[in-house]
């Protein structure tokens, strides 16, 4: 063992720009956990190309999602960065837990049925097994825990039957990771339409964490709320101000509580601008620092090539004993 700490593993898809979503449901626990844990953060371009992308603008969110990765407060000496594509054990384990996936289980998983449903042209067999390549991140580095947003349980569920599965054919092979979900900002929803999550395909909705502040400031202002007068949380039938207060308190780190006394008796239009403005401030530091990283290009390469190095060294010893265990020949 490299050390005694637990282990984590976590991703985000290259697929659009990085968002506040991701940000509150995922990559600010993962700042949280990189002192406890042993962390690797990747950046899943082979489960992006799930969907069609423009090749330009990937390459470019790849980079730059690394430069926020290191923005929001990653540090690249305690944690392992990389490019998932750039660790083929990726996909060579992804093959080999396909063949212990049950048709039926991945036909049941509500993100591919949403997703097949948007993109009903092009409906992939890499959309349908995508989930089986996300069990082959996490068992290949033996994680103990996936910091993720509400979306992802199903999927690390399924991960944790295939290991479950995997180790009951054969022995003890896997470690049963468990999903890590916040209890604030675990599902942050659209600002244009608060029925829906939040998400990278609804420009109106989605704050962008490289958004300008006029942008985020516009998009609060418009955000849709309710015709009552109170700042009050109430899920079921006020969606668009509970969740707006969500983004508040996460933004703030106010309790629920004390935001909504900071609001009793005031308007929306006091409400609206003043979470505009507690995510501007939030947004700031991080935009800046991801601007002066992208200048140096040499020093982003430098951090995912290393990174890269020390995910394969991880990943191999899993894939070894795994090719073992099912019967393959060494090589
Ligand atoms: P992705 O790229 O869609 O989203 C990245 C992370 O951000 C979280 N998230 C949100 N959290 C709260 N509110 C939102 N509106 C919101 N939108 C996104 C997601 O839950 C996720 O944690 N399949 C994964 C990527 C992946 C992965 C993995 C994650 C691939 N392999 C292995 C963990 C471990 C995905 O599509 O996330």
């Amino acid at each position: 063992m490299e050390n005694q700490k637990k282990r984590i593993f976590s991703g985000i898809q290259p697929s659009g720009d990085l968002t506040l979503g991701s940000y509150m449901g995922a990559i600010k626990n993962w700042v949280a956990l990189q002192d406890e844990y042993e962390c690797l953060y990747c950046i899943v371009d082979m489960h992006a190309i799930t969907v069609r992308q423009n090749p330009a603008e990937m390459r470019r969110r790849t980079i730059e999602q690394l430069a926020q990765y290191i923005a929001c407060g990653l540090d690249p000496q305690k944690n392992i960065m990389f490019i998932q594509s750039h660790v083929p054990q990726h996909a060579e384990l992804g093959w080999i837990l396909g063949c212990y996936t049950q048709f039926g289980e991945l036909s049941r998983m509500t993100q591919f049925k949403d997703k097949s449903a948007k993109h009903k042209d092009n409906i992939t067999a890499g959309l349908f097994t995508y989930p089986v390549l996300m069990a082959a991140d996490i068992l290949l580095y033996q994680a103990d825990l996936v910091p993720v947003g509400a979306d992802q349980k199903q999927h690390v569920e399924l991960c944790r039957d295939i290991a479950k599965r995997f180790n009951s054919v054969y022995s003890e092979t896997f470690v049963l990771p468990d999903p890590f979900i916040p209890k604030m900002g675990a599902r942050v929803m659209s600002l244009a339409n608060p029925e829906n999550k939040m998400s990278k395909s609804d420009p109106d909705g989605c704050i962008y964490l490289m958004d300008k502040p006029e942008d985020v400031m516009r998009k609060f202002k418009r955000a849709v709320t309710d015709s009552e007068m109170a700042v009050k949380f109430d899920k079921e039938n006020k969606p668009g101000i509970s969740n707006l207060l969500t983004i508040y308190c996460t933004a703030t780190g106010k309790t629920m509580e004390e935001a909504e006394a900071q609001f009793a008796g005031q308007g929306y239009g006091v409400f609206k601008p003043a979470v505009g403005e507690a995510v501007v401030e939030l947004m700031r530091p991080i935009r800046e620092e991801a601007q002066r990283l992208l200048a140096d290009k040499a020093y982003l390469e430098g951090v995912y090539r290393e990174g890269a190095q020390h995910a394969q060294y991880l990943a191999n010893k899993t894939l070894s004993k795994v090719q073992r265990k099912i019967g393959f020949v060494g090589r």
